[in-house]
C-alpha cells in the first residue's frame, strides 16, 4: 500500500472524512443502509484504497454508493456488501467515472409551489442544473400539503396525475391553485433523456435504499416529463442563461430557477450566476443547501443545518427540506 496516495487510503483522509460526515450527519436519519455503509467506509484501509483510484470529485459517498448498486452490490449489512465492492470494483470504477450525480426529485416542486403559484402568471419556467427535467413540469403534478394544525390540502391538476407528492407547510399559506405554465426550457451540463431506460436506471440507483416513495415517483414523474419533451441545453448555466431567457416568450413571468445545483460550482462561478439573476427582470428562485450562499445562512439555526434555503429575488423565504418533504416560511 506505501505506493498508494495517503489522502486515498488513511483513514484520517479527507476521503474518510467525507464518508465519516456523509455517514454521520447526511445519512443518518434518512437511510440506515448508507449510514452503515459510509461508517464502514470511513474505517475500511482496503476500500479505502480502492477509492483512491478515482479523481477526488468521483469518490463522493452517493455516486460510489449509486454506482455500487448499478453494478449489482445488494442492499445488505456493510460486511457482506464491503465483499461484493471488493470483489464488483472494476464495475463500479467504470461506472463512478462515466455517470455524475444527477439526482432529480421532482417533490422538490412541492417546496416552490407555495412560491410559484404567488408569482403573476402565466408563468415561463427555466431551470439552471435541470437533469432530466423532472422539476419542470409542477403544473402537471399533485400535492397534497398538510398544515401545522393537521388541515390538509389536496391541489389536483386537470386531467389528473400519476404523481403525488406529499409535504409539510408551516407558517404559511398552503398554495391553492397550480400555476399556468407556458413555456419551460432547461440547461444543464448532462442533460438527462427522462424517456430512455439507461438513464431512469441510473436515477434510480441515485434515489437511497430505504426511498421507496421517490422510486415510484421517479418512474411516474419521468413519464409525465416524457410525455411532453422539454429543451434542455447542454452546458454551462453561466455561459447559457442570457441565449436561454432571451428565447422566453413575451407576455410571461420568466421564472428562473434552481435546487440542489450551485454547490456544485465554486464561490466565483456562483456569484457570477447571482450577479446575472440580479440584473434581469426574471423572478429567480434559488433552493440550495446551506453554505451554498453563506449570506443566507443566518436564517438556518444550528439544529437546521441539514435544511435548504429556498430564496426568492435573493432574500431567503423558506427552510425546506432537500428532497421537498416540508416548507417552512421564516
Ligand atoms: C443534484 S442534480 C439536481 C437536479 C434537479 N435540479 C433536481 O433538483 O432534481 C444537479 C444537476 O446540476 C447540474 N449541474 C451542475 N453544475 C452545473 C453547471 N455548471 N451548469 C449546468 N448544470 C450543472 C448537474 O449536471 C445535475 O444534473
Amino acid at each position: 500500500m506505501t505506493d498508494l496516495p495517503s489522502w486515498g487510503v488513511a483513514s484520517d483522509s479527507p476521503t474518510a472524512e467525507h464518508y465519516r460526515t456523509f455517514g454521520a450527519l447526511e445519512a443518518r436519519g434518512s437511510s440506515a443502509t448508507y449510514e452503515e455503509w459510509a461508517l464502514g467506509v470511513a474505517d475500511d484501509a482496503e476500500v479505502l484504497a480502492l477509492l483512491g483510484e478515482l479523481p477526488r470529485e468521483k469518490r463522493q459517498a452517493n455516486l460510489v454508493f449509486a454506482a455500487a448498486r448499478v453494478a449489482g452490490v445488494p442492499v445488505a449489512p456493510w460486511p457482506l456488501a464491503r465483499a461484493e465492492v471488493i470483489a464488483r470494483w472494476p464495475a463500479i470504477r467504470r461506472t463512478a467515472m462515466t455517470r455524475a450525480t444527477q439526482t432529480n426529485e421532482a417533490a422538490r416542486c412541492a417546496v416552490l409551489l407555495p412560491q410559484l403559484s404567488d408569482i403573476p402568471g402565466p408563468l415561463a419556467l427555466l431551470e439552471v442544473g435541470a437533469s432530466a427535467g423532472l422539476c419542470l413540469h409542477p403544473d402537471r403534478y399533485a400535492y397534497r400539503y398538510t398544515d401545522a394544525a393537521g388541515t390538509v390540502t389536496v391541489l389536483d391538476p386537470q386531467g389528473g396525475s400519476g404523481v403525488r407528492i406529499d409535504c409539510a407547510i408551516a407558517d404559511a399559506a398552503t398554495p391553492m391553485h397550480l400555476p399556468e405554465v407556458v413555456w419551460r426550457a432547461g440547461i444543464d451540463l448532462h442533460p438527462l433523456d427522462p424517456a430512455d431506460p439507461d438513464t431512469l436506471a441510473w436515477l434510480d440507483a441515485l434515489i437511497w435504499p430505504e426511498h421507496e416513495d421517490r422510486r415510484e415517483r421517479l418512474r411516474a414523474a419521468a413519464a409525465v416529463a416524457a410525455a411532453d419533451p422539454v429543451q434542455i441545453r447542454a452546458g454551462d448555466l453561466n455561459d447559457l442563461i442570457a441565449d436561454a431567457a432571451a428565447s422566453a416568450p413575451a407576455g410571461a413571468t420568466l421564472v428562473v430557477f434552481h435546487t440542489a445545483v450551485l454547490a456544485y460550482l465554486t464561490p466565483e462561478d456562483r456569484a457570477r450566476f447571482r450577479r446575472t439573476m440580479a440584473d434581469t427582470d426574471a423572478v429567480w428562485l434559488s433552493n440550495e443547501g446551506v453554505g451554498v450562499f453563506p449570506e443566507f445562512d443566518r436564517v438556518a439555526p444550528p439544529e437546521e443545518r441539514h435544511r435548504f434555503i429556498l430564496a426568492r429575488d435573493g432574500e431567503p423565504v423558506a427552510l425546506t427540506h432537500p428532497h421537498g418533504r416540508s416548507y417552512r416560511a421564516l
